[in-house]
């Protein structure tokens, strides 16, 4: 049985107020508001850098609610002016880490390569990597989007142990999805999750394949979580706007 998992992605996005508010919201809800005890759902909060100590602080232990960062430097310290290290991060005891998601990948010009590197010191810091892929739609109308999604798997995936990789959690995000109200369909999702079950399998085996959670990201909301969750290679969500709504995220968590 493998983890379902619904993981907020704040992004830039909410004051200090904003992020304390909507964190108590959400850690104030009881489990039948959350669903989490029923459907063994871990929910995963992924705010800026710059609220993760407030946040943590809101965070009940009796809660299945975990503390993710957006991004970490691919240095591991130094003379890196305004970057956030993974020990930094692993002091504050930040537990997931969203990496090589499409905008840092447009804006930032991270590559797959840069992205391994990241992983690593995620790692070796105690943290776990929510690893983002999916392609444009122009690669989709060609046709090539599979193959381009294998290739972002393996080249910053694949040269991790199978012990390393079995704690992975893999986030599909097609680029024309996020942000757009434009979801894709639960075939589509589907489709692809399942190719990238099967291109896990070829590297580290069925058992291993079998267990990673791949989450579907890209305008998940309430309206459409339960038909996508219902795919059978799909273990859960990344949320970006929906998550920003204490209601909207935890409507998504109970749609299993
Ligand atoms: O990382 C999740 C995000 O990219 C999805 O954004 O607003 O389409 O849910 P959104």
């Amino acid at each position: 049985m493998r983890q379902k998992i619904v993981a907020g992605n704040w992004k830039m996005n909410l004051t200090k107020e904003e992020a304390q508010s909507l964190t108590s919201e959400i850690v104030g809800m009881n489990n039948d508001e959350l669903g989490t005890n029923q459907k063994e759902v871990k929910l995963i909060i992924c705010p800026s850098f710059i609220h993760i100590s407030t946040i943590k602080s809101l965070f009940k232990s009796s809660k299945n609610i975990y503390l993710g960062a957006q991004n970490v430097a691919s240095q591991e310290k130094g003379a890196y002016t305004g970057e956030i290290s993974a020990a930094m991060l692993s002091s504050y005891q930040v537990e997931y880490v969203i990496i090589g998601h499409s905008e840092r990948r447009q804006y930032f010009k991270e590559s797959n390569q840069e992205i391994a590197q990241k992983i690593d010191l995620i790692f070796a810091n105690k943290m776990l990597p929510i690893f983002c892929c999916g392609e444009t739609l122009e690669l989709r109308e060609e046709g090539n989007h599979v193959e381009f999604i294998k290739n972002q798997i393996s080249e910053s995936l694949f040269h991790l142990s199978a012990s390393e990789f079995e704690k992975v959690i893999v986030a599909y995000e097609p680029i024309w999805a996020i942000g757009t109200g434009k979801t894709a369909s639960s075939e589509q999702a589907q489709e692809i999750h399942a190719e990238i079950r099967k291109h896990i399998s070829s590297k580290y085996g069925k058992e291993i394949a079998d267990k990673t959670p791949i989450l579907y990201g890209g305008s998940c909301k309430p309206s459409n979580a339960k038909e996508i969750f219902a795919c059978p290679d799909v273990d859960g969500g990344l949320i970006g706007g929906a998550a920003l709504k204490s209601r909207d995220f935890v409507e998504i968590a109970k749609s299993f």
